[in-house]
């Protein structure tokens, strides 16, 4: 039997850049394909073609050993293709059923004449669905509802309601927490085990040694290797991917902790639905430290993060910013008194979409001089050398300069060019929040150096990670929150991985 899908001879270009430079690729049915690559490699754009979002400008994509034009995601359906994206394109006012049945609504007639979208069989359907492939979901919740994961569950249900044979995965695991990221490789080998042929794009390599069979890399555009899983290392496959070895981990440099720069005390968030979601937390951060916020996700270290910098109200207590109480200001002068903030959402509040890139990496700065004249018009000249500087020393990879429209970037490229601007903004106290997701591991690697950078400066860091690695390997102090409180606040070179982890799960860890 030949292969299910041969991309031949597949070329992609965008104005500036060649996003796929001539691929020819075969993927087999039943098999677990991972597809890897640096951030703007182009792997989402050559699976956006397999999924007819987008045309080849050449070569051919052939299904079942025949040439197909997929010209819409509606043709890839009927080709039983289906893709989870990179970014989830849910409608987030309906239910989980609704969106899964949008565009091929069952349909009854009331008397034999009235048509009406039959919901009830729907979502019977989806639960169905849901319990034969473990994908736990509450067929009537509102998407805005559920977190990520469930959300996620919706996508993948949408492509099983589909009856897709050939499952899209476009960074499926980079918004989940080291448990459902367990139960999401399990999922997913269950479907190639039921016959489903899934491709996978990630930057986890350990996932690809777990599951996949075989991995296809590409680097700037090109197919650089094609490996079987069992007979590679992860040495061999980011050397191929970033075109030289890269070194894992790296050593603090000597820095010494001195003032406090951040002091929170008592503080409490509570959400709309009355649920205490940070309860009564105090700490501080000083000038030379990392303190890194550990936690199962949702036990309140994004609220905490939330709160300082202004995007949720906190019910009562103080947080201070180099003495200034920052409770009651809005987010500007939050800024203005020496604050960055990279957030875990880049894309509702990191970054505007349809700005470009040079209006993005001066978005907090573009008012004040050298940008701006003191009759208020703006110095283009000065913004487009330093966005252009700011884009060469974090590599952003853009396909037209400062030009670029953020929009048609690649994911970690725009999460790239957010730290750009945070750090830009020299500030004397910097919130990370999942700094690294969705990176690659030469960039995670350069931000990781940055962060060690930035501390030994003396900035001081607060850095809230679901990844236990990067916590311990930056952090001065480690603070775990369980349930909204604080669980313990720890000097990072008393605690281990191990030890983290049981303060996670709220166990007490008897100390010597
Ligand atoms: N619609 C578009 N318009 C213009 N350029 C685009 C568009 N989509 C992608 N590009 C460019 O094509 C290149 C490849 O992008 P792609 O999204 O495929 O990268 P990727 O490998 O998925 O990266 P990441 O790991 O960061 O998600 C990038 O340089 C990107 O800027
Ligand atoms: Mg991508």
């Amino acid at each position: 039997m030949g292969p299910l899908i041969e991309f031949k001879h597949v070329t992609k270009r965008f104005p500036g850049i060649i996003a796929n430079n001539d691929i020819s690729l075969e993927v087999k049915k039943g098999e677990i394909l991972a597809i890897l690559g640096e951030n703007g490699a182009g792997k989402s754009t050559l699976m956006s073609m397999l999924f007819g979002m987008y045309q080849p400008d050449g070569g051919e994509i052939h299904i079942h050993g025949k040439k197909e034009i997929i010209s819409s995601p509606m043709v890839a359906n009927e080709l039983s293709i289906g893709m989870v994206h990179q970014h989830f394109m849910l409608v987030e006012d309906q239910s989980i059923t609704e969106n899964i049945i949008l565009g091929i609504e069952p349909q009854k007639r009331k008397f034999g004449i009235f048509p009406y979208v039959d919901l009830t069989s729907a979502h019977k359907k989806v639960k169905e669905l849901s319990k034969l492939y473990k994908l736990e979901v509450n067929p009537t919740d509102i998407i805005k509802d559920i977190p990520v994961s469930t959300q996620q569950r919706v996508e993948i249900l949408k492509m099983l309601y589909r009856n897709a044979e050939i499952l899209i995965f476009d960074e499926p695991t980079a918004v989940l927490t080291p448990q459902e990221i367990e139960s999401l490789l399990h999922i997913i080998e269950k479907l190639r085990d039921d016959g489903k042929t899934i491709i996978l794009i990630t930057h986890k390599l350990d996932e690809v040694m777990k599951i996949a069979d075989r991995c296809a890399i590409i680097c700037k555009g090109k197919l650089v290797g094609l490996l079987t899983t069992k007979e590679t290392t992860i040495k061999e496959i980011s050397a191929l991917m970033v075109g030289r070895e890269v070194s894992i981990g790296i050593t603090q440099t000597d820095h010494s902790i001195e003032d406090v720069v951040l002091e929170v005390e008592h503080l409490s968030v509570i959400s709309h639905e009355h649920i205490t979601l940070v309860d009564d937390v105090s700490f501080t951060v000083r000038k030379g430290e990392v303190l890194s916020i550990a936690g199962v996700s949702g036990n309140g270290q994004v609220e905490i993060a939330d709160a300082i910098a202004g995007l949720i109200p906190t019910k009562g207590g103080s947080i201070r910013l180099l003495g200034k109480e920052l409770i009651g200001k809005d987010i500007r002068s939050r800024t203005e008194a020496g604050m960055s903030y990279i957030p875990e959402d880049r894309h509702s509040v990191g970054i505007i979409l349809d700005f470009n890139l040079r209006e993005n990496l001066l978005l907090k700065q573009y008012y004040n001089t050298p940008f701006c004249d003191n009759k208020g018009i703006l110095q283009f000249d000065e913004m487009n050398s330093t966005s252009e500087k700011l884009i060469k020393d974090f590599d952003i990879r853009c396909s037209e300069g400062n030009k670029t429209l953020t929009r048609s970037m690649s994911g970690g490229n725009q999460q790239k060019a957010i730290i750009a601007r945070e750090i830009y903004l020299n500030s004397s106290l910097l919130i990370f929040v999942q700094p690294t997701r969705g990176l690659d591991i030469g960039a995670i690697d350069s931000i990781h150096h940055r962060i060690d950078a930035l501390r030994a400066e003396g900035k001081a860091i607060l850095l809230i990670s679901l990844e236990l690695d990067e916590i311990m390997e930056l952090s001065d102090t480690i603070m775990v929150m369980y349930n909204g409180k604080v669980q313990t606040i720890q000097k990072a070179s008393n605690v281990t991985k191990l030890q983290v982890g049981e303060y996670m799960m709220g166990a007490h860890v008897e100390k010597k």
